[in-house]
């Protein structure tokens, strides 16, 4: 029989989402509070058992952040548990203790290097030292809540013997989840599993707590990994939506999760998920996040679930099941029953923005609904792409009631002329204000514009513009990356004219390096947000 941990039911696999912390991790990511509370509300949509809604003690950003989940996203006798980051050190657990407190169900998760190759070089410590730091870490998590995650980092390439002391220790301590992290993505899920066995096999206490997997994807094998350890018995797994994640990333929420049910026969074991906010949170967080989901992705890619040769369609066409192994509809693919144009009303729109994550109020949806009916009457077919871009551009429009919004904007081009641009924006206390410059390009031009308005100096470092939809009317999506004393803050902006677009992704870039040097006055720099 295969051992599993405390938890009463050992057929229930919890699913620990760390999309807010890992997955804002990735280079390149870094979310508003606000956008981190939208992806919670959508995470306990989905139905996942613990958020981990940030690292509290990193930024008063993040501290906020995960305040406001726990007390929002984690109130009601249903709520996920909201759980923190926190290094081994007092301030660290004690501000997460501050943060998670408000949470019906709070969570602690201290982490703590385990291998040796960490021990020497990160921390420059021995191992009797780490032992200790440990266990006390874990004894002051525990004044704050019941609910302590231990994780030793690094614990694929830990010694074994010292590994399962060390778990042995933080049980004692009272640790309720010990979590056995492939931090680097070094293990392959034979080892894994053997890895997670030897756990059950030499830890005496084992059985007062959960045994949780944390696996990053730098060989591909996240996912399979976090598999294998469920057959071993683990019975806690985390991971991210789309993968997200320090370098390759996490184990894939939706692979982990669709692996449980389909293969179910195989695994024996169950999820809480609502599997059908699959594809809505997939969508939502690639918007937020701004990283694209590539085509092929399994579960949540726009090919998932295609067929496209001949004898595949043929045989499709006869049976669905002689090419698919799962429901699209069960992972909530987006299904195209409902076309937007500019004749759709409110209901038809507010069900698409449920198919794509967003829930609004009756307020919410009639700005937006006045945002649809401009776009609709540029374009003939309003899709989920279109959708989630002016989504964004609303998200955006409210961020910018704290900074800079492009209220105007005229460039003059083409062959043989000078580009200029002349550019209106509203500023933070209302006024307009309006320059011209020449550039090397209306884009270039634009941007200086911008630059001599709102004097922030920040270097554009990334520029890129996609096409939101097919056709001639496409909207594009324009990404920017701008640095600002070392740290670097993403911008977006969308329009079916690719200038006002760039103008729109230059000004979140430049609101979002105001606001969240502001809200993280002790982020250190080289962060990317
Ligand atoms: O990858 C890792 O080891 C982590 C720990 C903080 C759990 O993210
Ligand atoms: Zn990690």
């Amino acid at each position: 029989m295969t051992p599993t941990a405390k938890s009463g039911a050992k057929d229930r696999v919890t699913i620990f989402d760390t999309t807010l912390r890992d997955g804002e991790q990735s280079a390149g990511a870094g979310l508003t509070v606000e956008e981190k509370v939208l992806i919670a509300h959508q995470l306990r949509r989905l139905g996942v058992d613990v958020i981990e809604a940030g690292f509290a003690a990193s930024s008063p950003g993040d501290f906020e952040a995960v305040t406001r989940i726990a007390r929002e996203v984690g109130a009601g006798p249903d709520a996920p548990t909201i759980c923190s980051l926190a290094r081994a050190v007092p301030g660290d657990i004690d501000r997460a203790g501050e943060a998670v407190k408000h949470a019906a169900k709070p969570r602690i998760h201290v982490f703590l290097s385990s291998s040796d190759i960490h021990l020497m070089h990160q921390m420059r410590k021995d191992r009797e030292t780490i032992m200790n730091m440990a266990v006390e870490a874990v004894k002051r998590a525990k004044s704050h809540c019941d609910d302590v995650e231990f994780s030793p980092m690094d614990a694929s390439r830990t010694a074994p013997e010292y590994l399962y002391a060390m778990l042995k220790a933080v049980i004692d301590a009272g640790a309720t989840t010990v979590n056995i992290p492939d931090t680097v993505g070094y293990s392959n899920p034979t080892e894994f599993g053997d890895l997670i066995r030897g756990v059950f096999k030499n830890v005496p206490n084992i059985n007062k707590a959960t045994v949780s997997v944390h696996c990053h994807n730098d060989l591909g094998m996240a996912a399979a990994n976090s598999l294998a350890a469920v057959e071993a018995g683990a019975r806690q797994v985390e991971g991210c939506i789309n993968g997200l994640g320090e370098r390759a990333g996490n184990a894939s929420i939706e692979e982990v999760v669709m692996g449980i049910e389909t293969r179910k026969d195989h695994y024996r074991v169950t999820t809480g998920v609502n599997t059908k906010e699959l594809g809505p949170s997939s969508r939502l967080v690639s918007d937020i996040f701004n990283f694209p989901v590539q085509y092929n992705k399994a579960i949540v890619g726009q090919n998932a679930f295609r067929h496209s040769s001949g004898i595949h369609q043929d045989a499709y066409l006869k049976e669905r099941t002689t090419f698919e192994i799962m429901d699209p509809e069960r992972v909530g693919w987006r299904g195209e029953a409902i076309v937007l144009t500019k004749v759709s009303g409110r209901a038809g729109l507010r069900a698409k923005l449920k198919q794509i994550g967003y829930i609004l109020s009756e307020d919410e949806l009639n700005d937006v609904f006045a945002a649809f009916k401009t776009l609709a009457d540029r374009k003939r077919e309003v899709t989920d792409a279109d959708l989630a871009a002016l989504m964004s551009e609303q998200l955006r429009i409210e961020e910018s009631q704290k900074g800079y919004r492009v209220s105007d904007l005229r460039v003059i081009c083409g062959t043989g002329l000078k580009p200029e641009a002349t550019v209106t924006l509203e500023c933070p206390d209302g006024t307009l204000k309006t320059m011209r410059t020449e550039g090397t390009g209306p884009v270039d031009a634009t941007c200086k514009a911008i630059d001599a308005i709102v004097a922030f100096p920040v270097k554009l470092t990334e520029f890129s513009v996609n096409a939101v939809t097919e056709g001639i009317d496409a909207q594009g999506q324009v990404m920017i990356r701008v640095q600002h004393n070392g740290s670097v803050y993403s911008g977006r902006g969308s329009d079916t004219d690719i200038v006002v677009a760039s103008a729109r992704a230059y000004v979140n870039a430049i609101n979002r390096a105001r606001t969240i040097r502001f809200e993280d006055k002790t982020a250190k720099a080289g962060t990317v947000r």
